[in-house]
Formats: C-alpha cells, sequence, structure tokens
C-alpha cells in the first residue's frame, strides 16, 4: 500500500523498533504479576517495573523513582492530578489556575470539576500562545490548591515558562502541575530544575506503546496529597491501584531514553525540516501565515493557515498527507479549535489552519513532497487568488 506521509507526529508516533524488542519478553516468557511477591515470576516482574521507573524518573530529572506513578495514558495522569489535588484538599482549597489552551484533558476535568463545586480560571495567552506568569499570581486566591499549565501545546507547539510560573506557584504555597504530553523526549525539561510538582507524560508521543504514561508526584514538603481516583489493591502507593503492565512500562522507559539519547541532535533535525516546510509553503502558497510563536515552540511543530480556503475541505484534497487540523480528539469534535481562537486569530484564519507534526520517520524528500501536494491543492481550491474571492465561492 502506497500510505500517506505521515505528517500527524502530536497525535500519536509509530513505536520504535528498538521498544518492540525490549518490550518482546514480558509478553510471553516473564509474564509474571509484579505484585506476586511469593515465585521468581513475580520478582521478575517486579524488578522490571521498578527498573522501568528509574529510568522515567531519571528522564525527568526525578530525585526518586517512588515519585513516579504508572498510568494509563496522559489523560489520566491528568484527571488524577486535577482532580486528585483539588478533592484532598476540600474544605481548605478549591480553586485551580488553567489556561485557555490546554488539553481537553486539563480544560474538560477542570470542568467537571466544577460541578462537584470547585471554581476554575482559564487564563488567557498572548497572540504567542504565551501565558504570562504575572498573570498566574494575580489570579492565585486564598483558596488556590492548583495551577496546572501544559509544558508544550499539541497544536501549536508554543512552550510555556514552566520555570517563572512555577517560581510564582512556590511563592504563593500553590502547587504546580504540568501536562508534558508533547514536551518529554523532544526538548529538554527537568522537574526539580524547573520547579514542577506533578507532571504528566506518556509513552505514545515519544515512540512509545499506547495505554501507558506517568504522573510525577513530588515527595517531600510542601507535602503533595492526592486522593485517587480508583480503589482497589493498593498499587502505586495507593494512588493508582490496577495490575501494572509491565511490557507497556518497560516500553515506555525505553523509548524515553532512546529519545533522550539523540534529543538535542534529533530536535536540531527536526528544526531544520520544519523550516524547509515554512520555506517552502511561504514561496508557494502567497499569504500563509504561521500560529504561535515562530521560536519558543517544539521542534517537529509547524502550525499554519492557508488563505481563503477551510482545512475541512484541503485535507481530504492532500490524500497523500496525513495530517490534522488541531488536537485528534478536538478535530473528532468538529469543533473550531479552541486553541487558535484563545490566541485571537480571526475566524477566517482559524479555518485555514493546519497542524504539521514533523517526526522521526520525515526527511526533506517527504517535506518536498508535502510542500509541493499542499500548493497544488491550495490552488485548485482557490486559495492562491484574494481570501476575499475564495471566501465569496466557498460560501
Ligand atoms: C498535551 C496533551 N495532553 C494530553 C493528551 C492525551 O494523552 P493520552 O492520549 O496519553 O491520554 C495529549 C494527546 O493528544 C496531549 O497532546
Amino acid at each position: 500500500m502506497n500510505r500517506p506521509i505521515y505528517l500527524d507526529h502530536h497525535a500519536t508516533t509509530p513505536v520504535d523498533p528498538r521498544v518492540v524488542a525490549a518490550m518482546a519478553p514480558w509478553w510471553t516468557d516473564d509474564f509474571g504479576n509484579p505484585s506476586s511477591a511469593t515465585h521468581a515470576y513475580g520478582w521478575r516482574a517486579e524488578a522490571a517495573v521498578e527498573e522501568a521507573r528509574e529510568r522515567l524518573a531519571e528522564a525527568i530529572g526525578a530525585a526518586d523513582p517512588r515519585e513516579i506513578v504508572f498510568t494509563s495514558g496522559t489523560t489520566e495522569s491528568d484527571n488524577l492530578a486535577i482532580a486528585g489535588v483539588l478533592r484532598a484538599a476540600r474544605g481548605r482549597r478549591d480553586h485551580v489556575v488553567t489556561c485557555a489552551i490546554e488539553h481537553p484533558a486539563v480544560l474538560d476535568t477542570c470542568r467537571a470539576l466544577e460541578a462537584e463545586g470547585f471554581a476554575t480560571t482559564e487564563l488567557p495567552v498572548a497572540a504567542n500562545g504565551r501565558v504570562d506568569p504575572e498573570s498566574v499570581r494575580d489570579a492565585i486566591g486564598e483558596r488556590t490548591a492548583l495551577v496546572s499549565i501544559g509544558a508544550a501545546n499539541s497544536e501549536i507547539g508554543t512552550l510555556q515558562p514552566l520555570a517563572e510560573i512555577a517560581a510564582v506557584c512556590r511563592e504563593s504555597g500553590v502547587l504546580f502541575h504540568s501536562d508534558a504530553a508533547q514536551a518529554v523526549g523532544k526538548v529538554p525539561l527537568d522537574v526539580r530544575e524547573c520547579g514542577i510538582d506533578l507532571l504528566s507524560f506518556c509513552a505514545h508521543k515519544l515512540y512509545g506503546p499506547k495505554g501507558v504514561g506517568a504522573l510525577y508526584v513530588r515527595r517531600g514538603r510542601p507535602r503533595v496529597r492526592i486522593e485517587p481516583l480508583l480503589h482497589g489493591g493498593g498499587h502505586e502507593r495507593g494512588l493508582r491501584p490496577g495490575t501494572l503492565p509491565v511490557p507497556l512500562c518497560v516500553g515506555f522507559a525505553e523509548a524515553v531514553s532512546l529519545c533522550l539519547d539523540d534529543l538535542e541532535s534529533e530536535a536540531a533535525r527536526l528544526r531544520g525540516l520544519r523550516q524547509r516546510l515554512w520555506d517552502g509553503l511561504r514561496e508557494r502558497i502567497p499569504g500563509v501565515e504561521r500560529n504561535g510563536d515562530p521560536d519558543l515552540r517544539l521542534p517537529g511543530s509547524l502550525n499554519v493557515s492557508f488563505p481563503g480556503v477551510s482545512s475541512d475541505a484541503l485535507l481530504p484534497a492532500v490524500p497523500g498527507l496525513a495530517l490534522s487540523t488541531g488536537s485528534a480528539c478536538a478535530s473528532a469534535g468538529g469543533e473550531p479549535s479552541h486553541v487558535l481562537r484563545a490566541l485571537g486569530l480571526s475566524p477566517e484564519r482559524v479555518r485555514g489552519a493546519v497542524r504539521f507534526g514533523i517526526g522521526r520517520g520525515n526527511d526533506e524528500a517527504q517535506i518536498d513532497a508535502a510542500v509541493a501536494q499542499l500548493a497544488e491543492a491550495v490552488a485548485a481550491q482557490g486559495g492562491k487568488s484574494s481570501p476575499g474571492l475564495s471566501r465569496a465561492r466557498g460560501g
């Protein structure tokens, strides 16, 4: 099959064959339950999980492997962090501060908590998608339990000033959570250097398997108290009960390690491809605009608006490319991107926006092919003429 060129690495990534190899023995030969304390099958599985935990802790600069809680993915980690902290603070504090461009895993969790009587402040962002740390300071009140600001946005790739926001939180005596699904393994991130209390991330965004994630929960003082979402056998120190998926934990750790091995060189390569893509699009498609910050962004991320076309009509016209208009979950809902709207972009610009997620499998030839296919499709849809004319044509 002649498959489309995959340019949607923010949605998910292929599992690296080295990760598949690392996982292999843990499905069939070493299939033990890590909680089985009475025989060698259990001991071996437990040792594998603990080694994976150590490698993940090291990857994000955590002081202690016990600070890593395995989950099913970032969505669950976000829910556990936000609902867990707020519910544990009930009666003393009942307010969470987040921002308008967060992933639905954060925003919808905050909104669901409002039904339980908690309050949310959704901070606006600047036109480049950055949160102003001073706005965080202003939003924090006596009742604030948690600030949750993502490390890197999945649609526009904008990186947030995590250390500055963390410093504001620390000064105000408020916990700081960050959804780092898009950042870990792509850009340097150290929880202790940044002063992060809780960090969500997962394997499938970094060439690891789907179905496993982690929540970093800082130990020590001031204490992070979390009420678990699930109840059961007391695994993960009572924070996340359920038998651990040993192969997925092993694969997660292997995938993160591989990303960190060549983080700098791969980031430089992706930046080069992104520049090539942007240069090609600018040259071939007059009026194309870039969304988000030009520099303070994930290396493989580019979000552009094509003038006078709707991305919903454009994407089916480029079957040779696997692209998206926004986050996989949000675009499934068919709503205009809440992220792009929060940047203050015009409805036309939001309508014509396409997200490119460049990753490990991409090369220059693919980027050039993508530019050619898009230029042809935009021209065919009238996008090269003035936006006004094509808008009228499109109805
Ligand atoms: C920033 C961010 N948070 C959360 C998620 C959800 O992650 P998962 O699929 O691991 O639940 C994603 C994935 O789209 C994401 O990009």
